[in-house]
């Protein structure tokens, strides 16, 4: 049986993304489960890993980008136990899942309930496990704390608006404008990162418990200033650099961990969902199955703005690159 997958020959623009036939399903191996593949979401991390710029990423093309999926358990390999065929599970696949099949070690699976959207449901397993690791994880922000989210109105920034708005935090949120009325209807203040000095309005309010950033550079500054005694920047990417606006990702990297060590009541650490789930899987597990239950109740609904489909993965990395997103885009892969 023959099956559709997006790869890339060369790293680069987003016109390298093509549209591929494969003529035979790939075959589960021990361990392996083979899944056919229900949604992918579409993220600037998977625009990174098309540029060949993804740091510590080694693969090399031809490849599909594709960092995580929801998909139906398909075929088992041998010696797989305690699995379905037809379980929906879910997989931080890092690439690979910009495809209508694909394999997976049937131990990195994560069930996904029956009754779940799988395109809210595949939106839980980067960027909103990202965001609820740093708010549990790193920080442990407590009800009623004040944060500061970068990129408010993204894939990250809304999913750590909607996990903080159900802890009660006073939420401030940098953003253009086109993005102001969904950060206000998460619960969030929005500053326009264009035209407000956010540093200034975080020192008029006292300071921040803890401040979110992906943008990099001069911004990782501004945040640690932003934050009042015994509060925490947490890092986590360095999206100006990505687009080429300048950036030094290992000083900017020693900076972080500078400024946690010196002794200014503040602290500085960095974030990487693939780095703790290395160390720690469990948790990678817990905390990706606690949110399915928050979707599964009603208490979380992510933002997609737009779902696409396999063939529009090209068009989907324009709009992420341009910053035309407004939370998310998932690609609509298969049906159940
Ligand atoms: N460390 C990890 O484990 C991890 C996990 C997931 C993602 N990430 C990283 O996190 C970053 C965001 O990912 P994402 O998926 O949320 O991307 P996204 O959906 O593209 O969101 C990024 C947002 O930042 C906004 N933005 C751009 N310049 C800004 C500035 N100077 N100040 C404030 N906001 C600005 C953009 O829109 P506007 O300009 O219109 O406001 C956009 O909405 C990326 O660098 C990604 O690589 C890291």
């Amino acid at each position: 049986m023959s099956y559709k997958k997006v790869l890339l020959n060369e790293f680069g623009g987003p016109e390298v993304l093509q549209v591929i036939e494969e003529f035979n399903l790939p075959e589960p191996g021990v361990g392996e489960v083979r899944v056919k593949v229900l949604a992918a979401s579409a993220t600037f991390s998977d625009t990174m890993v098309r540029k060949g710029i993804y740091y510590g990423f080694k693969e090399t093309p031809p490849l599909s980008p594709g960092y995580a999926m929801v998909g139906v358990v398909d075929k088992l390999g041998a010696g797989v136990n305690g699995i379905e065929v037809g379980q929906m599970v879910a997989d931080l696949t890092v690439f690979g899942a910009y495809t209508e099949y694909m394999l997976r070690s049937a131990d990195s699976l994560v069930f996904v309930p029956d009754d779940v959207d799988p395109a809210e449901a595949v939106s839980m397993v980067l960027s909103y496990v990202t965001a609820y690791q740093m708010l549990h994880r790193c920080v442990k922000v407590q009800s009623g704390q004040k944060i500061l989210v970068h990129g408010a109105g993204g894939a990250v920034g809304t999913a750590l608006l909607e996990l903080g708005a159900l802890l009660n935090l006073e939420m401030y949120g940098t953003a253009s404008k086109a993005k102001h009325e969904l950060i206000k209807r998460l619960g969030g203040t929005p500053i326009d990162y264009n035209s407000e000095d956010f540093l200034a309005d975080m020192q008029t309010i006292g300071g921040v418990d803890a401040a979110f950033d992906a943008i990099g550079g001069e911004n990782f500054k501004r945040s640690f200033k932003s934050l009042k005694k015994g509060g925490t920047l947490v890092a986590y990417g360095f999206y100006n650099q990505a687009l080429g606006k300048g950036g030094n990702v290992p000083i900017e990297y020693m900076s972080v961990a500078l400024w946690n060590m010196l002794p200014n009541g503040r602290g500085a650490s960095f974030y990487s969902i693939g780095a703790l789930r290395d160390k720690q899987p469990q948790w990678f597990k817990e905390d990706l199955t606690a949110l399915f239950g928050l979707l599964a109740d009603g208490k979380i609904k992510p933002s997609i703005e737009q779902r696409m489909k396999l063939e529009e993965a090209a068009r989907a990395h324009e709009l992420i690159e341009g910053a035309m997103v407004k939370g998310r885009i998932v690609l609509i892969v298969g049906e159940k």
